[in-house]
């Protein structure tokens, strides 16, 4: 068996793409998930792609006496990759208290074990959320962050925070935060994919889930943005492509090629597409119209945002290679396999 790295919310959309990534080049990987944002199938369906069951433990990470008992059971892991955390936008502005809990505390007590327990490497999932609206495009590494527009994007911008404070402190430990920008699609099996409980927040969700007939129509959230097409433009990402830079990152860390202890990377495709755009790439990709009307603005949305991804395909050495119109495809693709649609 090869180096053992644990994947914290490995059940969850990006989380799952990632074990599998790492399982194909050969890492022993176990998965902690508390199964509060997704199933315990998503282990066989990784078992079906790649033919390794990864070992797997459900709890949650604020209870601190699991976690170390976590880690006195598995005394050979040498990286984390941590997803675990609350995600939803709008159920953080809601629930503030239960996303800074959740979220921070979390990743406190992981770095206590890291210390504890002598794990070096971390590589963190963090989002473009910590950027806000940029004043400038494409947005750097180097563009100031903003306030965040939610709770959960403050969670992220405070996590990173909290890293660069550790990492000063702690000799032994180094870290990669990777700064998401909008995660789609799904693995070419479509055995995993993105599982939103309920009516979906995000955009290509939604749009499959229309196209599928579950929901009546699409709502546009504006059309009078200062964009070409009025519609909010977005860098939308590749799931198979993003689980990928995470491999690289575990990679970097593990082989010491990190000059600083603590680094982060815009992952996006540099790329921008508006609403608009995303719903034409989908229809032509897949054929299916999708219903849609144009309503008001979503309170939150920023209008314009996409990567400057300079730096992860330079220093990181890793780009995004999958186009729109295949991602979308594989959304689609998954949306028919979960809705046994022929
Ligand atoms: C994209 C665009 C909407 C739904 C959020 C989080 C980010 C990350 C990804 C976790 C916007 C428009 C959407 C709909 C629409 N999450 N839209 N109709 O808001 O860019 O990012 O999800 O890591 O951190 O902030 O993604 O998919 O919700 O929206 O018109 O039914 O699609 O207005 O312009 P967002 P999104």
């Amino acid at each position: 068996m090869g180096r053992q790295v644990l994947v914290t919310g490995g059940t969850g959309y990006i989380g799952s793409h990632t074990v599998v990534e790492l399982q194909a080049v050969g890492f022993d990987v176990v998965i902690i998930d508390d199964l509060s944002n997704s199933s315990a199938d998503v282990v066989d369906k990784i078992e079906k792609i790649s033919g390794i069951r990864p070992a797997f433990e459900v709890f949650n990470l604020l209870d601190s006496v699991k976690l170390e008992a976590f880690f006195e059971k598995y005394s050979k892991i040498e990286a984390i990759i941590h997803f675990a955390a609350f995600k939803a936008v709008g159920e953080s502005v809601a629930k503030p208290l239960a996303y800074y809990r959740n979220n921070l505390v979390s990743l406190m007590n992981i770095l206590d074990c890291m210390s504890k327990y002598k794990v070096p490497n971390l590589v963190f999932s963090s989002s473009c959320t910590v950027y806000g609206q940029p004043d400038q495009l494409p947005v750097t590494e180097n563009t100031p962050k903003k306030d965040a527009e939610s709770p959960y994007g403050n969670t992220k911008a405070i996590s990173e925070e909290v890293l660069r404070d550790v990492v000063k402190v702690t000799p032994d430990i180094k870290v990669i935060a990777l700064r998401y920008f909008n995660p789609i699609g799904a693995h070419p099996s479509a055995l995993i994919g993105e599982l939103p409980s309920g009516i979906p927040n995000n955009l290509v969700p939604f749009i499959t889930q229309t196209a599928a007939g579950i929901r009546k129509q699409l709502s546009i959230f504006g059309d009078d943005y200062n964009t070409p097409d009025g519609s909010c433009v977005r860098d939308y990402i590749n799931v198979v492509d993003l689980a990928k830079a995470h491999v690289v990152a575990i990679n970097r860390l593990l082989n010491n090629s990190n000059a600083d202890r603590y680094e982060f990377f815009n992952v996006g495709t540099g790329t921008g597409a508006s609403v608009l755009e995303v719903v034409k790439t989908f229809e032509e990709a897949t054929g299916v119209k999708v219903n849609y009307k144009i309503v008001a603005r979503r309170p939150g949305d920023i209008e314009k945002i996409y990567a400057d991804t300079t730096i992860a395909n330079t220093v990181l050495g890793w780009k995004a290679e999958t186009s729109l119109h295949d991602t979308l495809l594989s959304a689609w693709n998954w949306e028919k396999k979960i809705r046994n649609i022929e």
